[in-house]
């Protein structure tokens, strides 16, 4: 193990979190089998993609999916969230999930011209920038650039996916991309605030730790909660978080008719696989995703980036007034 990367990493994470992603991710040779929440990884059987591009180019589906991968829409999630503070309602945060930046650079430049004719206050990312889940990332950092120039101005917060080494952390933290590893941010509007907390992989690394995530977040303090994957929605949800924002899923990618998904690649109800949905009292998005993985082409499910609004339920309450602050790890102020 490069004892730089490690040193460098130790700091930023922590010596517990660095060692056990860097560990886990030299000892790759990915696991198609075992590892990971589910049994079954399709995203690490290389041998089976060349064959899947292969069939759907006997098909003739091909060349339509992969046009389809450059009809970007832009969709709409009002979350109304009942102790919501007053200041932030109305609040956006345009979501981009699973780009896999390098393995379809011409829609990484259809996702730059969307963001342009989109407003937000934030944007989350919430992982999946690389095309494979092992070999070099520089490709994936930059195909990100034209989404960085796109996003100019706008505080852009993101956590990690299965196929991201944590080795990207300088890299993106260089291009102004806030990572939260298992870490919280304050946003704070005049004197409310809420908190926006992000976790490390739980799909195949397994690194999340919501407590230590959460640990500096008052307990009567609106939060959301940035995830790859939907599928520690029940760990979330009993966590007491307000909305969980993530993707991983693709919504299938490669559906039938009707946008029913083939396999959604996670251990979770298939009705959380695309989406709104609710779990208990939190509510949750996954997002199909603004890119492709293992082949660069969409059927019956296109590629979207979200704009999340948040409202507050109760607007003619004195509900605007934050909760006694405890300590959070960093604060932003969102005044407008
Ligand atoms: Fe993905």
């Amino acid at each position: 193990m490069d004892d730089d990367i490690l040193r460098l990493l130790e700091e930023r994470l922590g010596a517990v979190h660095a060692r056990q992603r860097l560990g886990i991710e030299s000892e790759h040779d990915p696991q198609v089998f075992g590892q990971g929440l589910n049994f079954f990884h399709p995203e690490n059987w290389y041998s089976a993609h060349a064959f899947i591009a292969y069939a759907l180019k006997l098909s003739g589906l091909y060349w339509r999916g992969r046009r389809n991968t450059l009809d970007i829409r832009v969709r709409h999630n009002e979350v109304a969230i009942e102790c919501l503070p007053k200041a932030f309602d109305g609040f956006r945060l345009l979501h981009l999930s699973d780009l896999h930046s390098d393995l379809n650079p011409p829609a990484m430049r259809a996702v730059a011209e969307a963001i342009d004719d989109v407003s937000a206050d934030i944007c989350v990312m919430t992982g999946d920038y690389r095309g494979q889940t092992f070999g070099p990332f520089e490709p994936a950092l930059a195909h990100l650039a034209p989404l960085q120039a796109a996003l100019a101005g706008l505080p852009v917060y993101a956590v990690f996916g299965n196929h991201d080494s944590v080795r990207m952390l300088p890299g993106m933290e260089a291009m102004g991309f806030n990572m939260l590893l298992n870490e919280s941010v304050t946003l704070s509007r005049g004197d409310a605030h809420i908190a926006l907390v992000g976790l490390d992989d739980a799909h195949y690394y397994r690194v999340d730790n919501l407590a230590a995530a959460a640990a500096g977040v008052p307990p009567d303090r609106v939060s959301i909660l940035l995830s790859h994957t939907p599928e520690i929605y029940r760990q979330v949800a009993h966590a007491g978080f307000d909305l969980m924002l993530c993707g991983h899923t693709h919504g299938g990618q490669i559906c039938l008719p009707g946008g029913i998904p083939l396999t959604l690649d996670s251990r979770c109800p298939r009705w959380m696989g695309r989406g709104s949905w609710r779990y208990r009292s939190m509510q949750g998005y996954t997002s199909a995703g603004a890119g492709t993985s293992i082949v660069p082409v969409r059927l019956n499910c296109p590629p979207e980036m979200t704009v999340h609004t948040l409202r507050s339920a109760r607007l003619n309450t004195d509900d605007d007034v934050a909760p006694k602050n405890k300590k959070s790890a960093r604060s932003t102020d969102w005044r407008s």
